[in-house]
């Protein structure tokens, strides 16, 4: 079977899906590997890297027109599909409930997609879940890129010429993205505290070190494993539970989000004012139309003294790491659905069933 590489034609972007090293690993399994002209170049792999460990390195139409499967990390898009052809396998993120003329036009194509972010949140597919292993790098990044925007360090220092006190995080949503962020703050010193609308992330959050702050008489529910739109009123008793927190932060991260709603406002303007000369807003959540009111996407703007930054980019700007792991999520998942080189299309297989969004120009999932 050949599966193609592509490169990533997005701004910005510099993750590759596949690296050398996973690229060896599938060639060890019987897999052809064809990789697109410096695919990989962006996350530190040169041509040769492919290249010495058994991949053919082609322009991009000979990827499209001699592989199989097609494989990227960011959505098809419409300079893509002219190349794509009734036999190929796509793969890669396709949001498909707020992309349906992508679908369509895959579909119409007659073509087959999985999309890797429809993957179901069960434990066996912890391997193979890309938000999972991108957004663990973002809440890393997001802490470092407070570090650099903040005024202040982060740890208690003790020095001949005075004492410094840690500064104070505080982290919105503790999903994979909060907890890492939890865990770098924590390395660095700082005093963390943390909230969400799951009260089962409380022990989470405590067993890296940091405070849980929790919302009197919480009833919110969450499905499977994901938050449900908060209510009015829960939103006014976090707002009451987290101000004191909010207006003492030095660092704030937000990365709460409901899976295709848009992200719930939880910092107000009228918040930020209050918030300390020097405070520093990191959005993870922008491009779902962010937690913090003031937010912009891809900027940084200042309010009163307070920065907020409203960032998607942070796997990207770790793109060695971050097409490491997208590259082992894809391996997995390529093992999971084939057998002898084969594809098994297991359909009343979950993640099968849940990922396989069109069938040989057949849209399965809306
Ligand atoms: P996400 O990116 O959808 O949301 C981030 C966080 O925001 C969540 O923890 C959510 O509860 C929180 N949130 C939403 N609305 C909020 C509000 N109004 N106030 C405060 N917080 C709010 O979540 P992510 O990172 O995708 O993880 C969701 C869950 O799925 C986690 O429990 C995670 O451990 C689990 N998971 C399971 C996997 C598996 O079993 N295969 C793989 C990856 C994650």
């Amino acid at each position: 079977m050949k599966l193609g590489i592509l490169k990533e034609t997005q701004i910005g972007e510099k993750r590759v899906s596949l690296s050398p090293f996973i690229t060896k690993k599938l060639i060890e399994k019987g897999f052809e590997i064809l990789v697109e002209q410096d695919a990989g170049i962006n996350s530190s792999y040169k041509n040769g890297a492919y290249t010495d460990v058994g991949a053919t390195i082609q322009n991009r139409e000979k990827v499209f027109e001699d592989s199989q499967v097609l494989i990227k990390i960011n959505p098809f898009n419409k300079e893509d599909l002219k190349l794509v052809h009734k036999r190929h396998i796509l793969m890669s993120q396709l949001y498909h409930k707020s992309s349906p003329e992508l679908i369509k036009s895959i579909a119409d194509k007659g073509a087959t997609a999985f999309s890797m972010d429809a993957m179901p949140r069960i434990s066996r597919a912890q391997d193979m879940d890309v938000l999972s292993s991108q957004n663990n790098l973002a809440g890393y990044k997001a802490v470092i890129l407070g570090a650099y925007e903040m005024t202040k360090i982060f740890p208690l220092m003790m020095t001949a010429a005075g004492t410094i006190t840690p500064s104070r995080v505080l982290i919105y949503g503790v999903g994979v993205a909060g907890l890492q962020a939890i865990a770098t703050a924590k390395r660095l010193g700082a005093v963390v505290e943390a909230t969400d609308i799951r009260t089962e992330t409380k022990e989470q959050v405590e067993s890296l070190g940091a405070k849980f702050i929790s919302v009197e008489d919480n009833k919110e529910e969450s499905e499977g494993g994901y938050a449900k739109e908060a209510s009015e009123e829960y939103v006014q008793k976090q707002k009451e539970a987290v101000n004191k927190s909010l207006f003492q932060a030095d660092l704030v991260i937000t990365t709460a989000n409901i899976p295709g709603k848009k992200a719930p406002m939880l910092i107000t303007k009228e918040q930020v004012f209050q918030m300390k000369n020097g405070a520093v807003i990191i959005d993870l959540a922008a491009s779902q139309g962010g937690n913090c009111e003031v937010s912009k996407i891809n900027e940084k703007v200042e309010v009163n003294g307070v920065k907020v930054i409203g960032t998607t980019i942070a796997p990207e700007s770790v793109s060695t790491n971050a097409s490491e792991l997208y590259a082992k999520n894809i391996y997995n998942f390529i093992i999971h659905l084939t057998e002898d080189l084969n594809f098994k299309w297991d359909l009343e297989e979950e993640i099968t069933d849940e990922t396989l969004i069109v069938q040989e120009g057949v849209q399965r999932k809306k």
